[in-house]
């Protein structure tokens, strides 16, 4: 019985996926929050399709010259962002359109995308596939170099039961294991959690203070993100001209909106926004208080920009601090299968 009560707690303590009776998985959804977005039912979970979506995840083969992966703009140990570069980098050494972005909690996503193009995690990876910017192949060409390569046919097989490689079976795969980028154990999680022990400093509780008071009605609790286009006063940046959602809705009321990021990690993933413009967080507070940037889209939250005194925002920063849970950056999982021994 002990035993058995602290393997559950292993599994509670690390974040790992559960196993039911018939070795498929169920995410493992954190205490207080909401049900996962995501439709499991068309994707069901397993250990095997997690591993070969891993293996796809840090994988070149996905781009045309074999130089690029997933991970090359998505690096596990900064919550999936690439950091110190404002712009991604992509296949010779091309620059994308916009920043990175972290992965983490993708299952509560509704959205996928700074400004929201894609509405299905499993069509996302065809984007950066096929972007001459980014991995500049085709999904026909890939497909061809996994059923060419030695180690993926039987990866396949252990997935789904037969060697058929197609472009659907890849992307649920890449899916599955981006699905696991559960990060729910900061020292804020711990706090909510009431967990022996934790406890904010006086800073960190006055940062949490205001936080509530002027941040949260966008970045909202648990995710820190409610899922919403906004604008928060940035301004347009006449070189790359990006209009954010007015670009798939067409519409002039979504004009400079951007999907409403996660803090979750916050403090590994500068530069910060859409282009990266702002390299550390007291850049994007003072954008908040002296830089916003009045339009018809403004948010009206953010009019006249937020008061904040000096003392108030070193107290934000302390608590956006409370956000960086290390169990997830430096979860074994998410890096590359060490290589077996010979
Ligand atoms: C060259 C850098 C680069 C590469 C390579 C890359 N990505 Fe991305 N990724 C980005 C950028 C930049 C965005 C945001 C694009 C936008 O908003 O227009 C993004 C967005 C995403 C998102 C949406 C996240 C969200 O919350 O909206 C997911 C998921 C994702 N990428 C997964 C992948 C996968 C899987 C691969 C490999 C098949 C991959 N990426 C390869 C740079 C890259
Ligand atoms: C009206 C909604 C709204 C409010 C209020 C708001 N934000 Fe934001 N925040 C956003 C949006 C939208 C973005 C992304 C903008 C972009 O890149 O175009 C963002 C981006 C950020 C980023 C950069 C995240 C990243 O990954 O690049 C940080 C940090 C941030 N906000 C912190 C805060 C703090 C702290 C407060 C309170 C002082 C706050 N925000 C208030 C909407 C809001």
């Amino acid at each position: 019985m002990k035993k058995l009560f602290s393997i559950a707690l292993l599994f509670v303590v690390a974040g790992l996926l559960s196993f039911t009776g018939d070795k498929s998985l169920q995410l493992p959804v954190p205490k207080g929050w909401s049900k996962p977005l995501y439709d499991f039912s068309a994707n069901p979970l397993s250990e095997a399709k997690i591993a070969l979506g891993r293996k796809l995840f840090h994988d070149p083969l996905l781009s045309r010259d074999k130089t690029i992966s997933c991970s090359s703009c998505h690096l596990p140990q900064t919550s999936f962002t690439h950091i110190d570069h404002d712009l991604s980098h992509g296949i010779d050494g091309r620059i994308g359109k916009r920043n990175s972005p972290v992965l983490i909690n993708l299952a509560w996503s509704r959205n996928f995308m700074w400004d929201g193009a894609v509405h299905q995690l499993d069509a996302q990876p065809l984007a950066p596939i096929s972007n001459p910017d980014e991995m500049d192949d085709t999904l026909v060409n890939v497909l061809q170099k996994l059923r060419n390569a030695s180690s993926y046919p039987a990866l396949f097989e252990k997935a789904y039961g037969d060697t058929n490689i197609t472009g659907e079976r890849m992307l649920k795969a890449l899916s599955a294991f981006m699905l696991t980028f559960i990060s729910a154990d900061s020292k804020y999680d711990k706090v909510m959690r009431k967990e022996p022990g934790a406890a904010f400093n006086e800073y960190e509780a006055r940062g949490y203070a205001t936080f509530k008071a002027q941040c949260a009605s966008c970045h909202t609790e648990p995710l820190f993100t409610n899922g919403a286009f906004e604008n928060n006063g940035l301004a347009p940046d006449t070189f790359l001209n990006d209009k954010g959602r007015m670009s798939i809705t067409g519409k002039t009321t979504d004009e400079l909106k951007f999907k409403v990021p996660t803090l979750r990690n916050i403090e590994l993933t500068y530069p910060y926004m859409h282009d990266g413009r702002y390299k550390n967080l007291q850049m994007v507070l003072f954008h908040y208080t002296n830089n916003i940037f009045e339009s018809s889209t403004l948010s009206p939250k953010l009019r006249g920009g937020l008061q904040l005194s000096e003392s108030d925002k070193r107290d934000l920063i302390a608590f956006l601090k409370t956000l960086t849970d290390e169990n997830f950056t430096h979860n074994n999982a998410f890096f590359p299968e060490p290589p077996t021994a010979p």
